[in-house]
């Protein structure tokens, strides 16, 4: 018999998702995780844009930006997909549901860091269009290297 999959909807974050936005950043990074509190501040601030993507009521993923008023660079800050629903395009969908908010509040670039060594977000960022522009030796808390991506969202 057929079964279908639970359709998946991105909605900006609520600040009742929190302990579920903690659960997913437990399950994705080891360190330079964002704390409770600063994730809390993130869904306050007016420049903190924060969507989460729901299945069959459970959060299974949420990106973040920062979109300062006035900027030109729109920050992508986090983004996070539960070990369960990875590659299945959540990742993707995201990063362009935030990038387009950044365009739509004109916004000319999205820019990111990444470690040098996170190979599926590289590949994520490399299809979504990202490009190297710099090296960030020791950027990370483990002293690991960052890389700082960018893309042209007005191209
Ligand atoms: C990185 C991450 C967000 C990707 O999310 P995802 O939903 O699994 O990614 P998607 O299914 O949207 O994949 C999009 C593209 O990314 C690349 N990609 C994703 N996972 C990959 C993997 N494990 N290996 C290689 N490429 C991968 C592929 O190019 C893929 O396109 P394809 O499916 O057409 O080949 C997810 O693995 C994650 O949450 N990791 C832990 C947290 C993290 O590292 N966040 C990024 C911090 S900078």
């Amino acid at each position: 018999m057929a079964t279908s999959r639970p359709s998946i909807t991105l909605r900006p974050a609520r600040p009742d998702d929190l302990p579920d936005l903690l659960a997913i950043e437990a399950a994705s990074f080891t360190g330079d995780r964002l704390s409770r509190r600063a994730l809390r501040r993130w869904l306050r601030v007016p420049y903190g844009r924060c969507l989460v993507a729901e299945r069959a009521g459970a959060i299974v993923a949420y990106g973040l930006a920062s979109l300062h008023r006035a900027g030109r660079v729109a920050r992508i800050y986090s983004l996070a997909v539960a070990p369960g629903a990875r590659g299945s395009g959540l990742g993707g969908r995201l990063l362009a549901a935030l990038e387009s908010t950044a365009r739509e509040r004109g916004y000319a670039v999205a820019r990111l860091e990444v470690p040098a060594t996170n190979a599926p977000a590289r590949a994520l960022y490399r299809a979504a269009g990202y490009a190297e522009r710099e090296r960030l030796p020791g950027y990370y808390e483990g002293g690991g290297d960052g890389l700082r991506l960018e893309k042209r969202l007005d191209g």
